[in-house]
């Protein structure tokens, strides 16, 4: 088979292509690097596929027609689509606001179109976000809950994704598979996300910032938990829709265990060896208090099974950040 991966320099698109590779398919990655997070740390993860006959990078702008539709000419014999290139993150900072709506809508569409161009696709598998359940109450969230009050712009446009793939139904012969993603965590992570920034401050011994004490509970997902789900939708199409058109289905992703941020910190801090300096401040309106993910549709399609503990996890997240980390700290020192 012949995947494209979009995103295939970001954290999870990384992960994806070395486990495409592995069970022998031939993956197109794209990317544009964007400069969200350290864009060295983009081509470090490239460079752990490149010399592979297996991949070929394009860099490219997903929210450029011509470019996707470049892509879907140069390469007919796409047999399946991960589309995970997108401007990510709850909290902007610094982006601008457009840049989301360019590059999540316009981005999700023109791979719409790179879909229906090709002749032979059997499967687009896209990523959405468990932030489109907005402030739900109801936990764990099922992918029937309500989904129509998200709470940041980002969250915004995915579930806007979401119901365009929905629309293209019509006009596409392909089925889709969104997927909710949970807090992914692990090596090659971002360094935006906050297990990342721990971990760089409390080897600093610089103070870290909690909301409301470290209560806030969150669904980490370990990344190759989330690689073994993506694997099994992309091998499991669906097959059926309730109202006989293409099928186009959402999907949960995340581990079913949702543990406070505290507990996150004490699994940074054992692993580290280092105790957290921790400035505790109230949670902004905008931070959900909990998300706990539903995974029993994924389960029954797929036999999806998430086994990494938290613990487990951030130990395996720590071994790789402090040898990337050294890596970091011998270039500045030339
Ligand atoms: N990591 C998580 O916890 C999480 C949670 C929910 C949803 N997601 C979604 O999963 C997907 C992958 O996330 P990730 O954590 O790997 O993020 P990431 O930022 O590491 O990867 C996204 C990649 O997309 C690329 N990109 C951005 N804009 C682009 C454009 N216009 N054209 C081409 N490439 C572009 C970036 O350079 C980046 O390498 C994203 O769609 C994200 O929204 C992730």
């Amino acid at each position: 088979m012949t995947i494209l991966v979009t995103g295939a320099a970001g954290f999870i698109g990384h992960h994806v292509s070395i486990a495409l590779r592995g069970r022998g398919e031939r993956v197109i990655g794209v990317d544009s690097l964007t400069d969200f997070y350290e864009v060295r740390l983009k081509h470090d993860r490239l460079a752990c596929l490149e010399g592979d006959a297996r991949f070929v990078f394009h860099k490219g702008d997903v929210a450029d027609a011509v470019f996707t539709a470049q892509v879907a000419a140069a390469y007919p014999e796409i047999t399946a689509v991960i589309h995970l290139a997108a401007q990510p993150g709850v909290r902007p900072g610094n982006v601008p606001p457009q840049t989301y709506v360019r590059t999540n809508l316009l981005g999700h569409l023109n791979i719409l179109e790179l879909v229906r161009a090709l002749r032979g696709c059997r499967h687009l598998v896209y990523a959405s976000s468990s932030s489109v359940y907005g402030s739900s109450s109801r936990l764990p969230y099922r992918e029937d809950d309500r989904a129509d009050a998200p709470m940041s712009l980002y969250a915004a446009t995915k579930r806007s994704d979401e119901l365009i793939s929905h629309a293209y139904r019509g006009q596409l012969d392909v089925p889709q598979t969104g997927l909710r993603f949970f807090t992914v965590y692990g090596p090659w992570g971002r360094p935006d996300m906050a297990y990342f920034r721990f971990a760089r401050k409390i080897l600093k011994k610089q103070p870290i910032t909690l909301f409301d004490g470290g209560r806030l509970k969150r669904d980490f997902t370990y990344i190759d938990d989330i690689v073994a789900g993506i694997l099994g939708c992309l091998d499991h199409p669906p097959t059926e829709s309730p109202d006989g058109r293409t099928p186009s289905h959402v999907l949960n992703i995340g581990n079913h265990d949702t543990q406070p941020v505290i507990a996150l910190v004490a699994s940074l801090e054992n692993a580290l060896g280092q105790r957290a300096v921790i400035v505790d401040v109230p949670a902004p309106v905008t931070e959900v208090s909990e998300t706990f993910a539903d995974i029993s549709a994924l389960m029954a399609l797929t036999g999806f099974a998430p086994r990494t503990k938290l613990v487990d996890g951030i130990e395996r997240f720590v071994a790789w950040f402090e040898r990337w980390e050294g890596v970091e700290r011998t270039a500045l020192r030339r």
